[in-house]
């Protein structure tokens, strides 16, 4: 037996030599990725440099009562350069400033100088970068750690591979009501996707967001499977050990997430909320793949063949955007390594793909003028109005040449959509029975309680008088208290009628004002800016057909713009989902919901810095050094896919790291990284360690403003090492 183990240890041991072996393998050729890299970015700053005029050498004035950049709490930091330099600011530049601003496809030329970093005159002490006090901080660390401490980054990740080609694009349509995919392969133009609940008699393209796990937390059923299941054990009195949820997409919206945000299922025990989420979209991976599989002969598909686009609510905020990648990578779709196969889109903006390119015949009723579709006339301005279940998103786009697609406006929306009236029925029915009725029914009866909703929300497809079937054990607990019939006497607009609930088209109309003002107050906003000039609006979602909307839209709207309803208007995100994977740079720029930059320092100003952290290099200068300096404006446009690039130079002529922590905030302008509002998404720290240049030592930052994910790296040009981060918007 012993010799069995050790046979097994050594055994375990060469596989672990190989995995090392394998891995120093893996650093050796990125390590002459990165050199190759370092070259190609040396030449770029020599191509800077070249195109500047010589800089004027200066010293900080000691005690600069002028607004500079700099740094705080630390010894030294990257040292913010005001965008917009006039002559009297530059006289006043510290050593290290913000050299430029540049995109990755072109250098663009900033009107600020790239100073110089040779010996200033200045005689800074000598310190020694072994010694923690004479390391950088972060500029918003109270506690003061040295930054020995905080040397790797909350989320590093090594550079981003070349990605493989995928034979198939998969969109995702996690709804809050109803969740469905649909696939695309490399070269067709055919999208296409499964229906859902045959078994049960229905046939719908997406099936019901509901999960349910057993009592020990495994994964059992999802969607019409989930619910007829759970249907069936509460009859046996076994459904309050299982863990069932439904709705949940909107326990997301509006919370402070954390990776370990727990939600509470039917049977009120708790489980966490990545879990519900990463086991609902392995399931639909699952299912997808395996559909695949049978529209292709039985051809094996992995989860890497694909490239995967997860629609997401234009609303949420870039915290509940990151837990839906997280769980999309927990539940396999994509691995760590290979990130850029998962895309994340916004709702309206995946069925802008979808209907931009719809013929005359892919909509319900109006007409498209001129043009076979959209997309051929550059030019033309119009707003998506994507109705779910949980929201209401909307976007605007302009066609731009080659189809391709410009967001005009902040993406916006709330959450008021389909279920708003569902929630409206619900209050209705306990005010006609009585609290006291409903809550025993709702709490002894919750299928029934889920069976009269679904018989509801059937009924709002429809315009004028329904019926809605009273479930018996409501009818029963009822009777109990007073005779059935005595509680719709009370109300003109509702009427019993042999075991059904008649509500009056007045009534229906009534449940579904709350949404409807909540769709108009969103598009008149979006409609009084001038610059605009919107021609058409496209509704989809599933509440998009709703009678009461469609036709409120269009009375209120459609003097201004063609309305237009797509055939398949529920569908649209997904389809539309499935195109932004086979061309995700279909939408060229996208508008800043936020405002980001970095902390910076600026030279210390007694009156505009009064209070304000201080930080004093060695040199002895006074710095402010909790200084925003943004780069990117809230409601800026921001160009797809292009990354935005900034050079720092050396403070300190012996410094050894360079540190920047990145903020963003909801305000359009913001001067310091600590006031209200303003939210800390990372940070990271790069080595410098060939100090023999002194102060003329650069680092460039690079910075994604991706959608899907938002990364910075920065790179000591000297040595070629680099560091890169990944924002982090949640809070744990
Ligand atoms: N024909 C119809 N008429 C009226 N309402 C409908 C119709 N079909 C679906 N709905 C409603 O639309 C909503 C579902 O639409 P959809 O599938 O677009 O939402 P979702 O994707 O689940 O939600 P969200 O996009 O907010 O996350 C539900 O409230 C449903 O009752
Ligand atoms: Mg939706």
């Amino acid at each position: 037996m012993n010799g069995f183990i050790f046979i097994f240890v050594n055994f375990i041991h060469r596989l672990e030599n190989e995995k090392c072996n394998k891995k120093l393998e893996d650093l050796r050729q990125e390590n002459r990725n990165l050199k190759s890299e370092n070259s190609k970015l040396r030449s770029q700053l020599q191509d800077i440099q070249n195109e500047l005029p010589s800089p004027e050498v200066r010293s900080p004035p000691q005690d600069s009562q002028n607004e500079l950049p700099s740094p705080k709490e630390s010894m030294s930091k990257a040292v913010d350069h005001k965008l917009e330099s006039s002559d009297e600011s530059r006289e006043s530049e510290p050593p290290t400033v913000l050299k430029k601003r540049v995109t990755k496809k072109h250098w663009v030329k900033l009107p600020f100088q790239l100073s110089s970093t040779e010996n200033d005159g200045q005689q800074p002490q000598e310190t020694n970068a072994d010694d923690p006090k004479s390391c950088w901080m972060q500029s918003e660390d109270v506690t003061k750690k040295p930054l020995k401490q905080c040397t790797s980054p909350a989320k590093a990740f090594s550079p981003r591979t070349q990605p493989k080609v995928s034979l198939v694009s998969i969109g995702i349509d996690f709804g809050t009501a109803f969740t469905g995919y649909s696939f695309g392969f490399k070269g067709a133009k055919q999208i296409r996707q499964p229906k859902w609940g045959e078994e049960y008699g229905m046939n719908t393209p997406k099936t019901p967001t509901c999960i349910l796990f057993d009592e020990n937390k495994n994964f059992l059923k999802f969607g019409y499977d989930a619910i007829m299941y759970y249907t069936r054990q509460t009859r046996r009195n076994e459904a309050k050990k299982l863990f069932l949820f439904d709705d949940f997409k909107m326990e997301l919206y509006g919370k402070v997430l954390h990776r370990d945000s727990m939600m509470t299922a039917k049977n009120g025990k708790k489980m966490r909320a990545m879990k519900v989420f990463s086991e609902s979209l392995k399931f639909m991976k699952d299912h997808a793949l395996d559909m695949m599989g049978k529209h292709t002969a039985g051809v094996t598909y992995s989860a890497s063949d694909a490239t995967w686009v997860l629609t997401v609510p234009a609303i949420w905020s870039s915290a509940a955007k990151q837990f839906m990648t997280e769980a999309a990578t927990e539940a396999g779709l994509v691995t760590e390594s290979e990130p850029e196969r998962l895309i994340v889109a916004l709702e309206p903006e995946a069925a802008s793909v979808w209907c931009k390119q719809l013929p005359k015949e892919g909509f319900m009723e109006g007409d498209l003028t001129e043009a076979e579709t959209i997309e051929q006339v550059p030019g033309t301005q119009y707003m998506v109005v994507d109705c779910g279940g949980g929201t209401i998103d909307i976007t605007v786009h302009e066609v731009v040449e080659g189809g391709h697609l410009k967001e005009l406006h902040r993406v916006s929306g709330n959450n008021m959509g389909g279920q708003t009236v569902d929630k409206n029925f619900k209050a209705f029915i306990r005010e006609i029975f009585s609290e006291k009725v409903f809550d025993e029914f709702e709490k002894h009866h919750p299928s029934e309680l889920q069976r009269l909703m679904y018989d509801f929300s059937i009924c709002k497809r429809y315009d004028g008088e329904v019926l809605v079937q009273c479930p018996y054990s409501l009818q029963q607990i009822a009777s109990k208290v007073d005779d059935i019939e005595a509680y719709f006497s009370r109300d003109n607009d509702v009427d019993w009628e042999s075991g059904q609930i008649l509500l009056s088209g007045a009534k229906l109309k009534d449940l579904h004002e709350d949404s409807v003002r909540g769709i108009e107050s969103l598009m008149k906003e979006i409609l009084k800016k001038p610059t605009l000039n919107i021609r058409y609006i496209f509704l989809v979602g599933g509440f998009a057909l709703s009678p009461y909307v469609n036709r409120f839209v269009k009375e209120k709207f459609g003097s201004k713009c063609q309305v237009l309803c797509p055939v398949d208007a529920q569908m649209a995100i997904v389809n539309g989902a499935v195109m932004f994977g086979m061309m995700p740079n279909v939408v060229e720029s996208r508008i800043s919901v936020f405002t980001y930059g970095i902390a910076v320092v600026h030279f210390f100003d007694k009156i505009k810095h009064k209070g304000k952290s201080k930080y004093v290099s060695k040199d002895g200068v006074h710095y402010c050094d909790v200084c925003f300096h943004c780069l990117v404006k809230k409601d800026e446009s921001i160009p797809f896919d292009e990354a935005e690039q900034y050079i720092f130079n050396a403070l300190e002529i012996d410094q050894r790291e360079l540190p920047f922590s990145f903020y963003c905030t909801e305000k359009e302008t913001a001067e310091f990284v600590d006031e209200e509002g303003m939210r800390k998404i990372g940070s990271l720290v790069v080595s410098m360690p060939k100090i023999s240049q002194g102060r003329n030592r650069s680092v460039i930052l690079e910075i994604k403003f991706g959608f899907t994910e938002m990364q910075a790296t920065a790179t000591d040009v000297d040595s070629g090492e680099t560091t890169s981060v990944k924002m982090d918007f949640m809070s744990k």
